[in-house]
């Protein structure tokens, strides 16, 4: 595997410029194949993960993101040396290999978790084989508050002693952390993540109830148990850890993301076409594809992955609630808001996870959409037409939903802050103008 010599392992090099922005001509149906690339949110963790062990850890199914480059970022702080082999075509993954022979820092500046929460994830595997560890809270962001008060609640039920000082976490254990039955107050999954990567290493047996059942907290506990953790109940509300001495190295393939695979899904649906989205699983979906069943879309599994096919008809509106797993995911919400958005008929759509995700409808208004927010609670009344605008979003899975109703646009949308969509999209523009669609990536 060739040594990379950039900071970041490369990641950041590989995404363009943050002020790109994204021109998307509406009208074309789509019709092809869509390669889904590894999942983000089991990518940054099983990287977190990898501290756990002393041995070289090695991670294939890599997605190129921003993201993945901040991660790169504060894990070399801590003594991480990284190599990665990089997938050249469209749907060649990277392969990353991760060794942290000896932690030789446990800080994570402010700096670099201010830009990406999931930095957080580093404590649990700090205190299980380091023993202390000095992490910035990660504070609020765009989509609301997300305090790390479970977390914390946690990891002191497993005998830490946690401070708070000048905006930081200052955890240590070092009399080891201790086994212990915990209740996850509301089924978090950074929380239950967290806990259980630090529980592989404690001492005896610790019990997760309420514990996240998302398919990415699975994934992390697949990667656990390859590196000798001993758990049970994966996917499950009730989680069993039996601490073991060590973990040792391991390779590991990052399962499909879920998330993307749902954004191709419904601009399949909006637009209209027929596409398949190779390597996707329809288990993790399955609330999605109910929706989209019901409102006039195909979905069937093929040896590949799924395919998603519609004709010319227009979708009905259709009411969704987002929830914890198996419900229909909060990461989905504003992308099938740009569906209704669209649709015959009334869509009630209501976020039960984040207190602050309708960042995307003023944009959406933009363009011409009929909703109203009231509380948790988004009416979406069908529009027959969307017009082009230009629209800028403040998170991931927002920015991407002003491109997917970009693609039913009478002309051009111009979508700004295109960092936001490289923190979670590979390749968006290529994936999207390889199945037809009128999309470029404008230098700034
Ligand atoms: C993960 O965030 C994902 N991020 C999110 O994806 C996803 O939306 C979310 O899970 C829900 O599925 C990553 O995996 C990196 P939570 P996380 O802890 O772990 C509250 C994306 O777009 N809470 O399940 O932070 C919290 O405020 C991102 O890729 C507490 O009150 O989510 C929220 O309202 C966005 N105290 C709810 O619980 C805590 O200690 C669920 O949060 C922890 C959470």
């Amino acid at each position: 595997m060739r040594a990379t010599r950039e900071r970041d392992g490369g990641f950041k090099a590989a995404c363009k410029g943050p002020m790109d922005k994204i021109r998307v001509r509406g009208g074309n149906r789509l019709k092809g194949e869509i390669p889904i690339s590894g999942a983000k949110n089991s990518a940054l963790k099983l990287m977190a993960a990898s501290l756990l062990t002393a041995e070289p850890v090695v991670l294939k199914n890599m997605p190129r993101l921003a993201d993945i480059g901040g991660m790169s970022d504060l894990l070399m702080q801590f003594g991480v040396s990284m190599n990665i082999r990089r997938g050249q075509a469209l749907g060649q993954s990277d392969t990353m290999r991760l060794h942290v022979p000896k932690i030789e820092s446990a800080l994570a500046p402010y700096d670099i978790v201010r830009k990406m929460r999931a930095s957080f994830q580093v404590l649990g595997p700090l205190l299980a084989r380091h023993g202390e560890a000095k992490i910035s809270l990660p504070g609020g962001c765009a989509i609301g508050a997300r305090p790390v008060d479970f977390h914390i609640q946690g990891f002191e039920a497993m005998g830490a002693k946690i401070d708070l000082e000048d905006g930081y976490v200052i955890a240590s254990s070092k009399g080891g952390l201790k086994g212990t039955t915990f209740t996850v107050p509301r089924a978090s999954v950074g929380a239950t993540e967290n806990l259980m990567t630090a529980a592989t290493l404690a001492e005896g047996r610790t019990v997760l109830k309420n514990a996240a059942r998302e398919p990415e907290t699975e994934d992390l506990g697949r990667f656990l148990i390859a590196m000798g953790a001993k758990i049970v109940g994966l996917g499950t509300s009730e989680i069993t850890i039996d601490g073991v001495d060590s973990l040792h190295g391991c390779e590991y393939s990052v399962m499909p993301d879920r998330i993307e695979t749902g954004t191709y899904a419904i601009a399949t649906a909006l637009a209209g076409g027929e596409v398949e989205l190779v390597g996707a699983r329809a288990e993790s979906n399955a609330a999605l594809y109910n929706l989209l069943r019901n409102i006039g879309t195909e979905v069937t599994e093929t040896n590949r992955g799924i395919a998603i096919h519609r004709n010319g008809v227009r979708p009905t509106s259709i009411d969704v609630t987002t929830d914890v797993f198996p419900a229909f995911p909060t990461d989905l919400q504003a992308q099938f808001m740009a569906l209704m958005a669209v649709s015959n008929g009334i869509s009630h759509i209501r976020e039960t996870v984040f207190e602050n995700r309708f960042m995307h409808v003023p944009e959406l208004a933009r363009m011409g959409a009929n909703i109203r927010v009231e509380g948790d609670m988004a009416t979406v009344t069908g529009v027959d037409k969307l017009k082009g605008a230009q629209v800028m979003a403040t998170d991931l899975r927002a920015s991407v939903s002003l491109v997917l109703a970009g693609l039913v646009a009478e002309g051009d949308t111009m979508v700004n802050r295109v960092y936001h969509l490289d923190r979670g999209f590979e390749r968006l523009e290529e994936k999207l103008s390889g199945v037809g669609a009128d999309i470029e990536r404008l230098s700034a």
